[in-house]
């Protein structure tokens, strides 16, 4: 059984959501970064209360330079990285005829690519640590079914899941002690339908008449129905430090939507088109709450 207790762990996407509950979850030495600095504050000063060891840098991570630093400041201040989550993220979602370009880049770059800035700052420094450590990259069960109007979404999700996967092989071939894991929950109520207001500036361009479109408003809207149904969070971080203790490479929540995901394989390999009447028959599993004998 690993015990994260006292272990450094560096957390993006810490000031809401799956981040802040994971930093909430075990008593670990923290780095906290997030894009919004004032809900960073507060999540590093409610966690600093109550003793723990906390310290945040406001950090975009859809920008390389800035995640550079913010691992060099963890190094600086710990000298040492046990555990990286690497939760900060974004939704949105349209047609891909609907979806501007710059859309699809940040995207792309908050979901995936940051995770790859990190990973490529972090490994070198975990392999000379020659300490055991982990890294678990936020994706999502709609990486693994796809489905309509996730083009994007789905896209970023499901090339998160691919390059962790890969670089697990890696890292095994080189017999690394670093373990890669996914988590890959379906809905939860977070934040993550204020989505737009993290959007860094070089990814906005309001004259850009899709931002006032109805297709937009609807994206939006339906987002936050979604999330609106979820499960609550409270069990995200048992379920988390159960995956990192079993060694879970692939940490899923919504057990009864594997039927769904065995399906998509199966008509891959048969060559068959997806099926729209059986996404929407397993949609309402998305939201379901998360089952309790998964803690068991
Ligand atoms: N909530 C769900 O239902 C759900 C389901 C599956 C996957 N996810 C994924 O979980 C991850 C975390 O999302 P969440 O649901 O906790 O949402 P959230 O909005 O509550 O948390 C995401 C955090 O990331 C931060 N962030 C956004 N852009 C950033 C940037 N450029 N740099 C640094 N920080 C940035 C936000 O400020 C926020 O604090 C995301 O990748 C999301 O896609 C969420």
């Amino acid at each position: 059984m690993k015990d994260f207790t006292g272990k450094v762990a560096v957390i993006t996407g810490a000031a809401h959501g799956f981040g802040r509950e994971i930093a909430r979850a075990h008593k670990m030495r923290l780095f906290l970064a997030d894009i919004e600095a004032p809900a960073l504050t507060t999540v590093t000063q409610e966690l600093q209360e109550q003793g723990a060891e906390v310290v945040m840098q406001q950090t975009d991570v859809t920008d390389e330079q800035a995640v550079t630093a913010l691992i060099d400041a963890v190094m600086q201040h710990y000298g040492q990285i046990d555990l990286v989550v690497n939760s900060a993220g974004i939704a949105l979602g349209n047609f891909v005829w609907d979806l501007p370009t710059r859309d699809w880049e940040w995207i792309l770059h908050a979901d995936f690519l940051s995770q790859v800035y990190i990973m490529k700052r972090v490994i070198p420094l975990m392999l000379k640590q020659q300490t055991p450590a982990d890294i678990i990259n936020v994706a999502s069960v709609g990486g693994l079914t796809c489905g309509p109007t996730l083009s994007a979404y789905a896209a970023a999700k499901a090339a998160s899941i691919a390059m962790t996967e890969s670089v697990a092989y890696d890292l095994q071939a080189i017999k690394a002690d670093i373990h890669l894991h996914l988590f890959c929950p379906a809905f939860y109520q977070t934040d993550l339908g204020q989505s737009e207001k993290r959007r860094p500036a070089m990814y906005t361009e309001l004259t850009d008449p899709y931002y006032r479109s109805p297709a937009y408003k609807a994206a939006l809207k339906q987002s936050q129905a979604f999330l609106d149904q979820g499960a609550s969070l409270e069990t995200v971080g048992p379920v988390i430090f159960k995956g990192l203790a079993e060694n879970t490479f692939m940490i899923t929540t919504h057990q009864k939507l594997a039927p769904f995901i065995e399906d998509r394989t199966h008509r891959h390999l048969t060559g068959q088109q997806p099926s729209l009447a059986l996404f929407n028959q397993y949609l309402p599993l998305m939201e379901d709450e998360l089952p309790s004998d998964l803690l068991d």
